[in-house]
């Protein structure tokens, strides 16, 4: 693996965790399948190329007539998948290993902010066929004032008083739509597939951070990291009352989506 082009945050520390930390349930899983199918219009034949598909879990619910592939930085994460999948490793931050013209949607859940923007646009331009393509991001919105999503904020405003911009999901999915436009892709209307009420305390955010090689989806060196984490652990026992306080809110799951117009694959360019 050349070390210029992996994504610092790797998942291999963590991959058993995953599923019980971020794992989504399965009616929840096959509900983004169908919708997935659904919105990039997916016949029988067509290919499915999943981007950052971890352990599989929403993956292995892609069933004939369409075809699925999947791929991964990770080899931990790929190893916890549980079913035989057509699931391979590879970097996303160099060239995809599939040919040109070949997939009807490019789907990927929660992994492409961690990637290169540039790079992934031209990838999805060069791997969508020529008679038109989907590209459809999903991701779990929570409310702003839950447990998660005041712990993530209060991360990244740590991070960036310590000089680092942490890659914040939703911001690099704008930019990624944005490439995209600028190519001449379209927006669809985006889907609320699932809501559901979870349980979250501070140290569960915590726990899955220290997992993790990097913070905020960037390299951080290890003492920042640590003196960051520090801080976070004395914040949220004031801010929470503890950090094992657990506090109920609500997440959706959201689809996005773009449709690649015919022959504007880098292919046809
Ligand atoms: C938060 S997990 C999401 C997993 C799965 N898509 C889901 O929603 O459950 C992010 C995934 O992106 C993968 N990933 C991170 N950087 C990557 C890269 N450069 N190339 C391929 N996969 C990458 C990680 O290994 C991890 O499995």
């Amino acid at each position: 693996m050349n070390p210029k082009h992996a994504s610092p945050e790797l998942f291999d520390g963590q991959a058993g965790l995953f599923e019980r930390r971020a794992g989504l349930p399965e009616t929840v899983c096959r509900a983004i399948v169908k919708k997935v199918v659904e919105i990039g219009e997916a016949k029988s034949g067509d290919l499915i190329v999943e981007i950052g598909s971890g352990t599989g879990q929403i993956g292995q619910w892609f069933e004939a007539p369409v075809r699925y592939a999947g791929f991964d930085l990770s080899a931990g994460m790929l190893k916890e998948c549980s079913r035989r999948l057509d699931l391979v490793q590879a970097d996303a931050n160099t060239s995809w290993p599939l040919a040109d013209g070949v997939a009807r949607v490019i789907f990927s859940s929660r992994a492409v902010h961690l990637l290169q923007q540039e790079h992934v646009a031209h990838e999805v331009f060069r791997v969508s066929v020529s008679t038109g393509a989907t590209l459809t991001l999903g991701r779990v919105e929570r409310e702003p004032e839950s447990v998660r999503a005041r712990m993530a904020k209060e991360m990244n405003e740590r991070l960036r008083l310590h000089g680092f911009a942490g890659r914040r999901g939703e911001r690099q999915n704008r930019k990624l739509f944005e490439l995209c436009r600028d190519r001449g892709a379209v927006d669809l209307e985006p889907v609320a597939v699932a809501q559901w009420r979870s349980l979250a305390s501070p140290r569960q955010s915590l726990d899955s951070w220290r997992g993790l090689a990097g913070l905020g989806g960037i390299a951080v060196p290890a003492a920042t990291r640590a003196e960051i984490l520090r801080e976070l652990e004395s914040w949220a026992e004031a801010e929470f009352g503890g950090l094992d306080q657990e506090f109920e809110s609500e997440e959706t799951y959201v689809l996005k989506s773009l449709r690649v117009p015919k022959n504007l694959s880098d292919s046809e360019q």
